[in-house]
């Protein structure tokens, strides 16, 4: 799927997230065989239980057997246009998450024109 839609896709996810605390709304779009899955964050009032949306998308795919996961993209729309890219990274969290579940998969950060590998983003990574 062309780069742009899939970020695009990963946008209107984020509109839909559920973070009544941080305000802080992020979505993701991910390619797995055919077909595409979002996921967004969601907050609960126990705070530490938060799912992010790239854990809420993978879930997703996984729980559909959608096939290999070749494309993620996460759009943080509340970032302001000139935060750092380090504010729309994947958690430390998701980036075990991805190695794991989507290890061959290209990551789009939306307002970076960079393609992020999980080698870089979570080198040595733990695998069983
Ligand atoms: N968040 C994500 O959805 N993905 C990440 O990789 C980093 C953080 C969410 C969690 C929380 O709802 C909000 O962003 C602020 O931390």
């Amino acid at each position: 799927m062309e780069r742009k839609a899939l970020l695009a896709l990963a946008r209107e996810a984020a509109s839909h997230a559920h973070c009544p605390y941080s305000h802080f709304r992020v979505g993701a779009a991910l390619v797995a065989g055919e077909k595409t899955f979002v996921g967004v964050n969601i907050e609960i009032s126990s705070y530490g239980l938060t799912l992010c949306a790239e854990r809420a998308a993978l879930a997703s795919a996984i729980s559909a057997q959608a096939g290999p996961i070749t494309q993620v993209a996460v759009a943080c729309i509340d970032a302001p246009a000139d935060a750092p890219l380090q504010e729309c990274m994947p958690c430390g969290a998701c980036r075990q998450w991805l190695a794991d579940l989507a290890p061959d998969a290209v990551l789009y950060i939306d307002g970076s024109e960079r393609d992020f590998y999980i080698e870089d983003i979570l080198p040595y990574a733990f695998r069983l």
